[in-house]
């Protein structure tokens, strides 16, 4: 369980206004998040839940999310339009892969739109979701999952050997604050970038740093297709750009697998 005072000493935060709500178990955090802004919260606002029953991941699959694991989501108020929520996505992979770096992690890495790689293994995935109350004001749902605690013999077999953790990698158990609490800081360091910069460029830049998938040779299904090609660059709406034999392809949304380039 999350401590609440040592989260909030350890918060250095000067862009968001964060209350904390801490859970013992919830459904899914994502969807406490929905309640409380249906419910009127007015704020932004950190849920977190040692575990989850409903886990959900992207694409109506769901998220393992046994004890051990780090479970969050994070409410923000409409500040950006719901046109950069793919950023804002994106901007908390580059939080989580730092991190994930801060606690001695070693070769983090982005798998667009939403994983969070090592090696070529998952250890954490981003859920973004949009709730309008009215037309006018859209709140942002951020909901991250990370394989902390969870020994890799714990994972379903169809995940298990796809999937990585932090205490697989780092071979001794770490705290939730120890990684919550970088990784809040590093959301708000970059949204503070996005501020003062009113441009989300400095963090496609350390995306495409961080990137695991430009370059590689890759299998899209954005729901309708599913095609092949070669990932050429992130656009600065977020979309991938895909250069396939018929030409070039936007992709906004779907699943995209690494195919080995021979
Ligand atoms: C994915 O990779 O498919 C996204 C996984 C997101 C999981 C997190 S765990 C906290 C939040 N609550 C949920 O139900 N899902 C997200």
């Amino acid at each position: 369980m999350v401590d609440m005072d040592l989260l909030k000493s350890c918060f250095t935060l000067s862009s968001l206004k964060l209350q904390v709500k801490l859970f013992d178990s919830l459904d899914s955090t994502n969807a406490e998040a929905k309640k409380q802004i249906i419910k009127g919260n007015k704020q932004d606002l950190l849920i977190v839940s040692s575990h989850q029953t409903a886990g959900r991941g992207r694409l109506d699959r769901t998220w393992f999310s046994p004890d051990g694991g780090l479970y969050f989501s994070l409410i923000l108020k409409p500040r950006l339009g719901p046109e950069s929520a793919p950023l804002t996505s994106l901007l908390c992979g580059v939080a989580v892969a730092n991190g994930l770096q801060s606690i001695g992690i070693d070769h983090v890495r982005l798998k667009w739109p939403n994983d969070i790689l090592v090696m070529e293994d998952k250890i954490a995935g981003i859920l973004t979701e949009l709730v309008s109350i009215d037309s006018l004001e859209s709140w942002m749902i951020l909901g991250i999952g990370i394989n902390q605690n969870i020994s890799i013999t714990d994972f379903p077999d169809e995940i298990a050997s796809r999937s990585t953790s932090v205490v697989r990698i780092l071979e001794r158990e770490t705290s939730p604050e120890s990684l919550l609490c970088p990784i809040i800081n590093e959301i708000d360091r970059l949204f503070g970038i996005v501020e003062t910069e009113q441009s989300f460029i400095s963090i496609l830049t350390s995306w495409k740093a961080l990137s695991a998938t430009l370059g590689r040779k890759v299998r899209i299904d954005d729901g309708t297709r599913v095609f092949k090609g070669y990932a050429e660059d992130l656009l600065d709406d977020g979309s991938l750009l895909i250069l396939t034999e018929n030409g070039r392809e936007t992709v906004t949304m779907g699943d995209v697998t690494h195919l080995r380039s021979d």
